[in-house]
C-alpha cells in the first residue's frame, strides 16, 4: 500500500502536470479543447482528493482558488446544458400575407436569462471552431445540420457551392472552412451499424475529431420498422464508444485509498435526434403505414432505454430535433419530415452554445 504522502505527492503530480500537458496539447491544435479537457481531468482529481487530503493544498500554491473556480464551471455546466432547448418561436406579421418565423431563448425563465445564451455570428462560429474538426454521421436531418452550421460560417457565394455538392444524394462530403482551420466532414449513415463501422474506422486510424454529431432512425423505422432491434443497435454503439472514447483512466492506490482518474470523452459529442414525423404529410403510402406515432414512441423509447444520451449518464448531448420541429409548427415542414431550415439552424446554435459552456469560454 502506497503511503498517503507518496499518494499526495503522485495526486499532486496529476494536478499539475496533467492539465498542463494537456494544455500544451491542446492549445496549439484548438482552443476550445484546452479548457474542456483540462479542467475536467482537474475536476476528477481535486473532487476526489480534496476530502481526504486537506493537506493536499500545501502542494499546490493557489489550491483553493484552483477548486473553487472548478466548482463555478460544474454548476454552469450542470444548470444551463439543461436549459439550451429552452427556446421560444414567434412569428412576425409583415404585410399581407408574408409571415415570417424566428427563434431565441425564453425570456421569460430567469434561469435561462441568466445562462446568456448568445446566437453565434460568423466571426464568434469561426473563433469557437477554429482548429477543431467536426464530423457529422447520420441521414439527411444530420445533412441538413451541417448545411446550417456551414451557414453560420461561411459567405453567401460558398454555400451555393456547398449546397451543390452536399446534396448529391447518399455520399459522404468534406469541407475546409478557409481562413480556419476548420475541417469538417460528413458521412452519410443512414443505419446505426455504419455509425459503429465509423467509429471502428476512426478507431483503427487512431483519429478521434473533436466534435463529433451522430443520430440516425428514420431509414430503419422504415425499413425494419423493428424498435427493439434499433435499441440493440444503438446498444452496440455505446459499447464501441465507450472503449473508443474513454480510454483514458488511470487509477492508482489500493483499497480506500484508491483514486481513480476518468476523464471526459476526447470528443464533444452530440446525438442528432429525430423530428416529429406528421403522418398524414408524409409523401408515400410506405411512410405513412409504417412511420406511425406508436412507432416513433417505440424508437424514442429505445433510444431513451440505450444509455447513450446524457439523460441516462450517457456520452451524448441530446439535440432535440423533435422537440424543435415540434415546436417550429406544421407549417415549418411540407413532407412531414424535413424541416425548414431554421430548426437545424436552432440545433446548430444549441450545438455551439453548448461547446462554450463546456469549454467555459465567453463570447
Ligand atoms: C393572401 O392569401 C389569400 C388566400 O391564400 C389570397 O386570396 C390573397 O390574394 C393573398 N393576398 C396577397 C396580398 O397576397
Ligand atoms: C485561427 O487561428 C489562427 C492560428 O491560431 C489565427 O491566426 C487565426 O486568426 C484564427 N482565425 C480566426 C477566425 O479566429
Ligand atoms: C481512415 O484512414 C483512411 C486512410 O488514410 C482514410 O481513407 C479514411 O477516410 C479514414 N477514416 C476516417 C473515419 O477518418
Ligand atoms: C425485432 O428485432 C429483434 C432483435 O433483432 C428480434 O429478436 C425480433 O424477432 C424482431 N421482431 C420482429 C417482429 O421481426
Ligand atoms: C399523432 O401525433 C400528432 C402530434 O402529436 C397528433 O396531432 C395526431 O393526432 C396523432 N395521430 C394519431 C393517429 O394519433
Ligand atoms: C422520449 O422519451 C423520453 C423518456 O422516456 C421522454 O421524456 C420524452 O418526452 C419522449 N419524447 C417524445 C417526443 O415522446
Amino acid at each position: 500500500m502506497i503511503g498517503t504522502v507518496q499518494l499526495g505527492l503522485l495526486a499532486a503530480c496529476v494536478v499539475v502536470l496533467v492539465p498542463m500537458g494537456l494544455a500544451g496539447w491542446h492549445l496549439s491544435r484548438n482552443k476550445m479543447l484546452f479548457f474542456g479537457g483540462a479542467l475536467f481531468i482537474s475536476l476528477a482529481v481535486a473532487v476526489h482528493l480534496f476530502p481526504y487530503f486537506p493537506s493536499l493544498s500545501s502542494f499546490i500554491p493557489d489550491a483553493s482558488s484552483f477548486s473553487s473556480s472548478s466548482v463555478v464551471i460544474l454548476k454552469n455546466r450542470d444548470s444551463c446544458l439543461p436549459l439550451l432547448h429552452e427556446i421560444e418561436w414567434n412569428e412576425e406579421n409583415y404585410g399581407y400575407n408574408r409571415s415570417v418565423l424566428s427563434w431565441g431563448w425564453g425570456r421569460s425563465d430567469g434561469s435561462v436569462i441568466a445562462c446568456d445564451f448568445q446566437k453565434l455570428r460568423k466571426y464568434d462560429a469561426r473563433d469557437l471552431l477554429n482548429g477543431s474538426w467536426v464530423m457529422v454521421a447520420g441521414d439527411s436531418q444530420a445533412r441538413l445540420f451541417v448545411l446550417s452550421l456551414l451557414n453560420v460560417m461561411l459567405g453567401e457565394e460558398e454555400m451555393e457551392s456547398v449546397r451543390r455538392h452536399l446534396f448529391k444524394r447518399h455520399s459522404n462530403y468534406q469541407a475546409v472552412v478557409d481562413g480556419v482551420e476548420m475541417k469538417l466532414d460528413f458521412i452519410w449513415a443512414p443505419y446505426v451499424t455504419n455509425l459503429i463501422d465509423l467509429i471502428v474506422d476512426l478507431s483503427n486510424n487512431k483519429s478521434c475529431p473533436d466534435v463529433l454529431v451522430m443520430g440516425t432512425g428514420l431509414w430503419h423505422m422504415l425499413h425494419i420498422t423493428n424498435s427493439t432491434d434499433y435499441g440493440m443497435s444503438l446498444q452496440r454503439l455505446h459499447r464501441s464508444l465507450m472503449s473508443f472514447l474513454m480510454p483514458v483512466s488511470l487509477e492508482f492506490g489500493a483499497g480506500p485509498d484508491l483514486v481513480s482518474v476518468s476523464a471526459r470523452p476526447r470528443a464533444h459529442l452530440f446525438w442528432l435526434g429525430m423530428p416529429m414525423l406528421i403522418n398524414s404529410m408524409l409523401n408515400t403510402e410506405e411512410k405513412r403505414e409504417k412511420m406511425t406515432n406508436e412507432t416513433q414512441d417505440a424508437y424514442n423509447d429505445s433510444l431513451h432505454g440505450s444509455k447513450l444520451l446524457h439523460q441516462s449518464q450517457g456520452p451524448f448531448l441530446l439535440l432535440d430535433i423533435h422537440a424543435l420541429s415540434k415546436n417550429c409548427g406544421v407549417h415549418c415542414t411540407e413532407d412531414g419530415m424535413h424541416y425548414s431550415e431554421i430548426v437545424y439552424e436552432a440545433a446548430v446554435q444549441i450545438t455551439l452554445n453548448a461547446l462554450l459552456i463546456e469549454s467555459q469560454q465567453k463570447l
